[in-house]
């Protein structure tokens, strides 16, 4: 039986990288973005490369409006929906306080405000059935304090701390929740964030196709909090071991 997987930020990056995937895989799709045109034209490519059925829905997840749309699809008893992908996520990479707050509010509304909307939707639904996955794209920055970057790596501490607990209260429930914590991989991300990346040795940057297939892989394993690659998963594991005061001398030093 074909199964639909709800896609958000579908458009480019992890988003687009996870709906070639999941469509490739069989899985019929439906796509969120706010791009119309760029929506319609992911929709039509993977629907000539893969034959699944996709389904497109232009929305703004800083808004109540966009959200209550995705989350009313989510609900639908008709068309369920089997996986959910909370990938849609931004970055301002300005020091707090420089950038305007209705930037930094809107980063919390898209990372964090839309995650807990659409994962309440979702939960809901799928708990119903007794079956589902919700897979909550999240980073390495929520590990770490990265000094110039605070929100960004509130707001991903946020998703995997909510995914992990989500999980524990699931279990033996059918429902799964996974959150995929990516280091830096190559996407339209940095730009957007008009992010001066140049000084990233080029070993630290990760492939969307390679995070892609290992989140997939961690979430169809029920594992609540998946990190991809190994060296990522070895900083990562050091950083978790270090006395707080430690990490937040390396984290000074290193600035954003
Ligand atoms: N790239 C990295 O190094 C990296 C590392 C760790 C974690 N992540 C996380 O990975 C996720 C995906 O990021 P990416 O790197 O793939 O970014 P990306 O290439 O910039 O793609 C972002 C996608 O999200 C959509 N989007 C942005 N704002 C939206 C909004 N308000 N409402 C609905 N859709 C919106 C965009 O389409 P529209 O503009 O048409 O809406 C686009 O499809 C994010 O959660 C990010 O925090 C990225």
């Amino acid at each position: 039986m074909a199964t639909t997987a709800l896609v958000t930020g579908a458009t480019a990056g992890l988003g687009a990288e996870f709906a070639r995937q999941l469509a490739a895989a069989k899985h019929d799709l439906v796509l969120v973005a706010r791009d119309e045109t760029r929506l319609a034209a992911t929709a039509g490519d993977l629907l000539d490369a893969h034959g699944v059925q996709v389904e497109t829905l232009s929305a703004d997840l800083a808004t109540d409006e966009g959200q209550d749309a995705v989350a009313a699809r989510l609900g639908d008893p008709e068309r369920p929906v089997d996986l959910l992908v909370n990938n849609a996520g931004i970055g301002t990479y300005q020091p707090f306080g420089t950038a305007d707050w209705e930037l930094e509010a809107r980063q919390l509304d898209v990372n964090v405000r839309a995650v807990l909307h659409l994962s309440h939707a979702a939960v809901r639904a799928m708990t119903a059935r007794g079956s589902g996955r919700v897979l909550n794209v999240s980073s390495v920055a929520g590990f770490v304090p990265r000094s110039g970057n605070a929100t960004y790596s509130a707001s991903k501490a946020w998703v995997t701390m909510f995914s992990e607990a989500l999980a524990l209260q699931l279990a033996g429930t059918g429902v799964t929740v996974t959150a995929v914590c990516p280091g830096f991989t190559h996407t339209e991300f940095h730009e957007r964030a008009s992010a001066d990346m140049s000084g990233v040795p080029a070993r630290m940057w990760l492939e969307a196709a390679d995070v892609v297939r290992e989140g997939l892989a961690d979430a169809v394993a029920g594992k609540p909090v998946s990190v991809p690659s190994k060296r990522y998963k070895a900083l990562v594991g050091v950083s978790q071991t270090l006395p707080r005061p430690i990490l937040r001398e390396i984290m000074r030093r290193r600035g954003m």
